[in-house]
């Protein structure tokens, strides 16, 4: 049985695409939700052929039910993973609880956490910064790292020129580590992540 994901997403949703165009991801994406009515991931999730929902912010009293209310409908597809691709709220400590999750996010974690990542980094005067994929923890940006890869800074870079060259890398790493999850290859010891299987790297021989 392949594995069922579901992925969040707020924003333009180039890594659900990336993830949709994946070969051999060894899963199938149920569900594409979004807190925001404009996400162009709900598009292109709708252009795939997969099942949307939209569970927008405003539409709920307080933070807490609209938790509850998109919580509920990602049950309703029976997940065995969630998949964070540019979600931009934050969830309650029972998300990670109820499915094991993974997100992608725009800097080399745990530099610069939360949100404007790339804006941050930059005003930080950075010369690299990068992407991190890692599992989801009750804390914001802090959980296990599954993989993580290095984008340098231009001197001319904006943040969008930046954030452009870190989602090309975003678009290799995300798909890359759900395939491995899928494949049942990730092992959490602690903080850290061992990919099972994985031939040593040159670092591990001398
Ligand atoms: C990605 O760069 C992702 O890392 C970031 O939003 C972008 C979504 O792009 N997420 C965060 O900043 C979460 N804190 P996309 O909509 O084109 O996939």
């Amino acid at each position: 049985m392949p594995t069922r994901i579901a992925v969040l997403a707020s924003g333009s949703g180039s890594n659900l695409q990336a993830l949709l165009g994946a070969a051999d991801l060894g899963g199938e994406i149920v569900l594409v939700a979004s807190d925001r009515h404009d996400a162009g991931a709900l598009e292109r999730a709708a252009a795939a052929g997969v099942e949307t929902a939209l569970v927008a912010f405003g539409d709920y009293r307080d933070r807490a039910a609209w938790d509850a209310a998109l919580r509920e409908r990602v049950a309703a597809a029976r997940p065995d993973l969630v998949v964070l691709a540019g979600f931009m709220r934050i969830l309650s400590a029972d998300w990670p609880r109820a499915w094991p999750m993974l997100n992608t996010h725009p800097s080399l974690l745990p530099a610069f956490p939360g949100a404007r990542a790339v804006e941050a980094s930059l005003a930080h005067g950075v010369k690299v910064t990068g992407a991190t994929v890692h599992f989801v923890v009750e804390e914001v940006d802090a959980g296990p790292i599954v993989a993580q890869e290095a984008v340098t800074v231009r001197p001319d870079d904006d943040a969008a020129t930046l954030h452009e060259r870190i989602k090309a890398v975003e678009h290799r790493l995300l798909p890359e580590a759900v395939r491995l999850f899928c494949a049942g290859r990730l092992e959490l010891e602690g903080r850290h992540v061992r990919v099972r299987g994985a031939a040593p790297s040159h670092g591990a021989r001398h």
